[in-house]
């Protein structure tokens, strides 16, 4: 298995793995439009491929916070995919993994996800609402601790907090309910 940065000639291969882990056509859409979304960028998109058979897909998209003065760095996990066959075999986790060390060396102090909490806290990340961040849209109490944030830099959680504001294309009521 090898991961590799998802340029614009894999686009094809980005969304068939979107389309295949989900089901359905939503989630390979909103990568579609996040793609090409100004407000998203800079965007960290990976694939992971499985001899040369993309079988995995995360988007990192910049998110910031609202009413800051927009020196913290916020990158927005957002979906991450791995098409059925290929599930359950640490390539999700790889995906997350690389992703932060590619973000944490690009001055991103905060990636936040909405998600399973189970899956995500495996992976260091920690229910974000008691730590004083928002979302962008109300999330049922129930299903509070599936928005959650990690920080990339020490001291960076405790010293800002606020709503977290993201890409246009995701910026939407249907993409946060839980
Ligand atoms: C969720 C998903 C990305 C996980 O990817 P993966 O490569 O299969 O996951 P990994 O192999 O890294 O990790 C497997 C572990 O995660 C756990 N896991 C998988 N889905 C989970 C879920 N929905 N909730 C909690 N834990 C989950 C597995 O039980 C397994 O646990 P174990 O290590 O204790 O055995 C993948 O199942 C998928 O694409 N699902 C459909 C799309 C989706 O729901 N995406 C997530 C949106 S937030």
């Amino acid at each position: 298995m090898y991961i590799r940065e998802a340029k614009d000639s894999k686009l094809n291969q980005v969304l068939y793995v979107e389309r295949l882990a989900f089901g359905q056509d939503e989630e390979a859409e909103l990568v579609r439009e996040l793609l090409i979304d100004p407000s998203a960028k800079p965007i960290l998109s990976l694939l992971a491929f499985k001899e040369d058979v993309a079988v995995g897909h995360i988007l990192f998209t910049t998110a910031h916070l609202e009413n800051s003065e927009n020196t913290t760095k916020i990158a927005l996990l957002a979906p991450l995919a791995v098409i059925p066959d290929a599930q359950n075999q640490g390539i999700g986790g790889k995906l997350i993994k690389r992703g932060l060390e590619t973000l944490s060396e690009s001055g991103v102090d905060l990636v936040f996800v909405l998600g399973y909490p189970e899956y995500y806290s495996k992976h260091g990340f920690k229910p974000a609402g008691c730590l004083g961040f928002e979302a962008s849209y109300p999330i049922a109490s129930e299903h509070s601790d599936a928005w959650m944030v990690q920080a990339l830099r020490p001291d960076v959680i405790g010293s800002v907090s606020g709503k977290v504001i993201c890409a246009d294309a995701i910026n939407k009521p249907k993409y946060w309910q839980e």
